[in-house]
């Protein structure tokens, strides 16, 4: 059993000027990244390195015809290094471009996990959610069967992930709430997932501690008072990261999947609209084991008796993100069974990770009650 992977090197500066200093960006590297971003932390030091901008592509999370016509473009600079700065979906992108040669994107995912490293990567995140810069997954909308489904092998895993607490100044207050939301799933996915080690659970359970608390605190305090809290963030988001990328996310992201890829609805989002409705259910099936730990712990954070630490939690929550139900997104009673048909075909690697089996009534059954 694995106890906890932790493959790209992790570097840590103060401002992009020192990341600059160590890396030494130059001709045979590709930045991939948002001109938001880049013009405002990197143009003024005209570096040498090719720059390719996401949104130029396409709006929203990565699907495969826009990571494609990225791929295509990147290979006519001829990088041999890709570095990644950007949130999930530069950050996704860039981990294809790290293994894309010749093939499609479809090619790719009947290739995976055998995928060849052709570049190499630093992912440098400018979200607080994904953790996706310790992770070897890619994430994309394949718009040809309809739902997001991961890309996943170890060539993918980046050589170097690099936090610069720096580049998240500028991140409007609902990306961050998506973002570190998101962060939080992974956490707790992971720490109930059956893969889940006392390592694991060390990174993941500080991770729920640093994010509650932060919540409280910009509850209490005022949207502002996120700023001093960023680096925590992102760094809760990075524990998240290593958890979750040896122990694995479960429902809340499988049956998240089809509404984000159907509906267009922010990832971070998209998981807070499943999230206590499926560990809800993992209660009606099994009471003891991990999930009365994770309780117990959230009982705690929240200061409320464990009964009630899913609607506590929910209270929480709603004031940094309100949670909707899902015909507010457009979902339709049909779209419930189709949904529920795409989570037991294409989602089993997630739904592998599950605290309990949930068969095809159960999944429609959170979905119902969601709806
Ligand atoms: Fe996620």
């Amino acid at each position: 059993m694995k106890e906890i992977i932790w493959e790209p090197q992790l570097s840590g500066f103060a401002t992009c000027k020192e990341f600059v200093e160590e890396f030494q960006p130059g001709e045979k590297d590709l930045v991939l990244t948002n001109e938001y971003i880049y013009q405002p932390y990197f143009g003024a030091m005209n570096l040498k390195c090719a720059v390719l901008c996401q949104e130029k592509y396409g709006a929203g999370e990565p699907t495969d015809v826009m990571t494609e016509e990225i791929m295509k473009d990147a290979a006519k600079t001829g990088c041999e290094r890709i570095i990644a700065i950007g949130g999930g979906t530069v950050i996704d992108i860039a981990k294809v471009l790290a293994v894309a040669g010749d093939e499609s994107i479809d090619e790719l995912y009947d290739m995976a996990p055998n995928l060849p490293k052709r570049r190499k990567l630093v992912i440098i995140p400018t979200t607080c959610g994904t953790g996706s810069e310790v992770t070897n997954i890619a994430i994309l909308n394949r718009t040809r069967l309809g739902t997001k489904m991961g890309l996943v092998g170890p060539a993918m895993y980046a050589d170097d992930a690099v936090l610069i607490p720096q580049l998240l100044e500028t991140l409007p207050f609902g990306v961050f709430a998506t973002s570190s939301i998101d962060a939080l799933v992974h956490a707790v996915e992971s720490s109930l997932s059956p893969k889940a080690t006392p390592y694991t659970k060390l990174f993941g359970y500080k991770a729920i501690e640093m994010i509650i608390r932060g919540y409280q605190t910009i509850v209490k305090e005022g949207r502002e008072a996120r700023i001093g809290l960023l680096n925590d963030f992102l760094i809760a988001s990075n524990y998240a990261g290593l958890a979750f990328g040896t122990a694995g996310c479960a429902a809340v992201h499988a049956m998240s999947y089809p509404l984000g890829g159907k509906y267009h609805v922010p990832h971070g989002e998209s998981n807070y609209a499943m999230f206590t409705g499926v560990l809800k259910n993992y209660m009606e099936i099994r009471q003891d084991g991990e999930i009365a730990v994770m309780n117990e712990y959230l009982s705690n954070l929240l200061g409320c008796g464990t009964e009630e630490v899913y609607d506590r939690l929910e209270d929480l929550l709603n004031q940094i993100l309100p949670k909707k139900a899902l015909h507010e997104y457009g979902v339709t009673e049909e779209d419930l069974k189709e949904f529920t048909t795409s989570v037991m075909q294409t989602q089993g690697r997630l739904m592998g990770n599950n605290f309990v089996p949930l068969d095809e009534a159960r999944v429609y059954k959170i979905y119902k009650e969601l709806y």
